[in-house]
């Protein structure tokens, strides 16, 4: 372990860092400039076949989920037809509808999990198009669904899924580019998400530099019992995520929400021993996180906010910076300042990082 640790103090801070290469290796031969759009050939559709299809939905489990449904939102921006996420371990117990013109995406770094396979066969069984979104060539989920993407993030250790999961939502990016410059996508905006995903590595690099500062805030709130995470439209998932990672290896009680839906509940709990986490890109939206976060503070509720917006004065107490990028691939950037906010406060505590209680890295069980 020593020698493959090549001198992190764990898998899972390894992994984060090497998230700026895993990115590279997703891209490599697959982006287009010439005609701005994105090459996905192991999927096995046609320019036909892609139009053919009218509904994206993910499935998987835990942090593939969550990547799953900022691969929606994705679908949805750039391509415009509907598209969702669903946990794969409730699918086949729902009966579900299966339509022969929707994209089944099944998503899995192990490409073992048991559930997201049962899902594959059922949707097989019924007749359903299935591609697989998996990082482990030859897995089951991958032999399963016969054509897809590969992630290419390299072998992932820590049972937190930190590189496999920002090149799934990579992957999801370029498919939802695909999807979207075989309808009405124009050239100029598919070059704009082409040069978002050729400079992602680096901006990935500019928040692993933020380190020192992201530790700063872990050791700040490191007695906190429960932390809110929120954020709205492509931020929502993101703070899914990061409560998530903060839950399983802090063990420290987090919940997302929508930011919007604060007022119609959980603002009940702020107070000056719940601090919230705000996701706040600096898009079409940051008027309504700048109130979001007025609310809370109202409350006496402390804020941590991740953004690449410049926020106005004493609206934060503590603020992430990450870069700015296109929009649509901010969730990537903000994911990973999340990841390193629960490290810091994981080890803060004293928790094993990379094997956190209760918890596998691949569930081949139900
Ligand atoms: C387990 C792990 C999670 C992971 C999930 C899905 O629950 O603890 O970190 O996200 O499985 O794993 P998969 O290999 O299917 O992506």
């Amino acid at each position: 372990d020593d020698y493959e640790l090549g001198g992190f103090p764990d898998f899972m801070r390894k992994e984060m860092a090497e998230q700026p290469e895993a990115v590279e290796r997703a891209l490599r031969g697959r982006l287009d400039e010439r005609f701005a759009t994105a090459h996905l050939g192991g999927l096995g559709l046609d320019a036909m076949a892609l139009r053919a299809v009218r509904r994206v939905k993910f499935l998987g489990c835990g942090s593939a989920y969550y990547a799953g449904q900022m691969g929606a939102t994705l679908v949805e921006e750039l391509a415009r037809i509907p598209a969702d996420a669903e946990p794969a371990s409730e699918f086949r117990y729902r009966n579900p509808v299966v339509d022969p013109d929707t994209l089944y995406v099944a998503i899995s770094q192990s490409g073992e999990t048991l559930d997201t396979l049962a899902a594959v066969q059922e949707l097989r069984r019924k007749g359903g198009r299935v591609i697989g979104a998996v990082n482990v060539v030859g897995s089951a989920v991958a032999r399963e669904c016969g054509s897809g993407v590969f992630l290419h993030a390299g072998p992932e250790v820590s049972v937190a899924s930190t590189k496999a999961m920002t090149n799934m939502t990579v992957s999801f990016a370029m498919l939802a580019l695909l999807l979207g410059r075989v309808r009405d996508l124009s050239a100029s905006s598919g070059a704009r998400i082409v040069n978002g995903l050729r400079a992602l590595p680096e901006h990935i690099e500019q928040v692993l530099g933020t380190d020192d500062a992201v530790r700063e805030v872990a050791r700040h709130y490191s007695k906190a019992t429960h932390m809110f995470f929120l954020g709205r439209v492509r931020g929502w998932p993101v703070a899914r995520e990061g409560a998530q990672k903060l839950k399983e290896i802090s063990y420290v009680h987090a919940e997302a929400y929508q930011s919007a839906e604060l007022k119609h509940g959980p603002l009940a709990l702020i107070d000056p021993d719940m601090p919230s986490v705000v996701v706040v890109p600096d898009d079409e939206l940051l008027s309504k996180n700048l109130s979001t976060m007025e609310q809370i503070k109202a409350r006496g509720g402390p804020v941590i906010a991740v953004t690449n917006a410049d926020l106005p004065d004493g609206l934060a107490d503590h603020v992430i910076r990450v870069p700015r990028g296109e929009p649509e691939l901010d969730p990537i950037v903000f994911t990973i300042a999340l990841q390193m906010l629960a490290y810091h406060l994981a080890v803060e505590l004293g928790r094993d990082v990379d094997k956190p209680r209760n918890l596998a890295k691949s569930v081949t069980v139900e």
